[in-house]
Order: structure tokens, then C-alpha cells, then sequence
């Protein structure tokens, strides 16, 4: 197989190719890794945030906001766009709406603070992007399910259903538990609904992208 492992020493040359981040986004992580919040990594918002920007994506939904940090690099990557994002942790949602703040883009942030499932069924609108940061939360399969289902009523076509941890370190292969079955249940959905073209890209634990064609 031609794959290059990526070994600590790869990690470091990938790590000096990205861009130094500004000083919330430096701030956001650094209180992130200390305080054991789960974000994504500064490889994976700029992926994402590339994504968004080439789809020329205006109105971004988020599952899982935690303290704000992808959703600071979802949102700097739309001109004029706006993201609603979902976080029951009420402390986290409070630090999510100063961190916005303070990138400037509090007025473009809605931090919705209720369950991302029920929060969804309710929501009247159309998202250019979705981004799920919860699958590993999700109780079972069914749930999953739901989730995807509310998603894709939610796009527009063209627009993209982007998932982190679609790898799970590597417990989609053969699941051990209840979260890994989720995940890999999420990936078949994906892969197989006819409505999507879609890849998983072994970024960080594993980023899903997919688009709904038009
Ligand atoms: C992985 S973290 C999100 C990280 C964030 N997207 C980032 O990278 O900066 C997932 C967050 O989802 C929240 N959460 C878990 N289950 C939820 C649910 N059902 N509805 C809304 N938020 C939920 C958790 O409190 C947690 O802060």
C-alpha cells in the first residue's frame, strides 16, 4: 500500500506547514487541551474551512459547538455567512458566545443552547453546510439515523454534510462499542445514499464530507 503513515515526525512537518493561528484561536486551543475540551485541530478547521469557502457556503449549521473553536474557522470562511450551532452545556455555550465575540463575529453566531436533535426537528431553515461534531454521542443506531435524516432536510442541493470522528480510531472496522456502531452506521448511510457523493478523509480521528448533488 502507498499510504504514508503519519508518525510523530510526519505530524511535526505537517504541523509547520499550517499557519500560526491568531490569538483567539491559539487562546481557544490552548484552553481546550488544558481544560480536556474535544475540538477539532487546527488541520481540520482549515480543511473545513476550505471546504466551505470553495462551496462559496453562506449559511453554516453546527452540532456541537463546545467553547466555538471550529465554528470560529466555519464561519471566517464565509463572506457574509451566518452559523447556527447547537450546545446543551450551558457553561460552554456561554465561553462559545464570548469567544465569537471576540473573533468579531458575535453577530453572526447563534448559539442555540438545547439538544441538536430535538433543536433540529424544530428549526425552520436551509443550511448550505452542516457540520456534525456529536456522533460520538449519539445513543444508538436509530438515533443516528435521525440525525442524518434531519441533516439532509436541512441541505440545499449542492450544499455539504460534513462529519468529524468518522474514524473513531479505527473502531468503525470492527466496532467494540455502542459509539463505534454509530459511527460506522453513519458512515453507511453516507456512503450508500444515492442523493450524496462523498468521501472520508483520515484527517485528525477522521473527517466525513459529502455533497448533495444537485
Ligand atoms: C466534540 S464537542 C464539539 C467541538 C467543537 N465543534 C469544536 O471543534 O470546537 C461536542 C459538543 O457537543 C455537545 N453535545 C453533546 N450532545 C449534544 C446534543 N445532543 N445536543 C447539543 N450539544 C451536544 C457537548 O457538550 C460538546 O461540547
Amino acid at each position: 500500500m502507498n499510504t504514508v503513515q503519519v508518525t510523530d515526525e510526519v505530524q511535526e512537518y505537517l504541523d509547520s506547514l499550517l499557519p500560526p493561528r491568531d490569538p483567539v484561536l491559539a487562546r481557544i486551543e490552548e484552553e481546550a487541551h488544558r481544560e480536556n475540551i474535544p475540538i477539532i485541530d487546527g488541520h481540520e478547521g482549515a480543511f473545513l474551512s476550505l471546504l466551505v469557502r470553495i462551496a462559496g457556503a453562506k449559511r453554516v449549521l453546527e452540532l456541537g459547538t463546545a467553547i466555538g473553536y471550529s465554528g470560529i474557522w466555519l464561519l471566517r470562511a464565509t463572506s457574509v455567512g451566518t452559523l447556527t450551532t447547537f450546545e446543551t452545556n450551558h457553561e460552554r455555550a456561554l465561553r462559545a458566545r464570548a469567544n465569537f465575540a471576540e473573533a468579531g463575529l458575535g453577530e453572526k453566531a447563534l448559539v442555540l443552547e438545547q439538544d441538536a436533535v430535538s433543536g433540529l426537528e424544530k428549526l425552520n431553515a436551509k443550511f448550505d453546510v452542516c457540520f456534525i461534531d456529536l456522533l460520538n454521542s449519539f445513543p444508538s443506531e436509530d438515533v443516528t439515523r435521525k440525525v442524518f435524516d434531519l441533516c439532509m432536510q436541512h441541505l440545499d442541493g449542492g450544499g455539504l454534510l460534513m462529519a468529524d470522528n468518522a474514524l473513531r480510531q479505527g473502531d468503525v472496522v470492527k466496532p467494540k462499542t455502542q459509539q463505534g456502531r454509530n459511527v460506522a452506521f453513519y458512515n453507511q448511510l453516507v456512503a450508500k445514499d444515492v442523493r450524496l457523493e462523498s468521501v472520508v478523509v483520515p484527517i485528525r480521528d477522521g473527517v466525513s464530507v459529502a455533497r448533495v448533488k444537485n
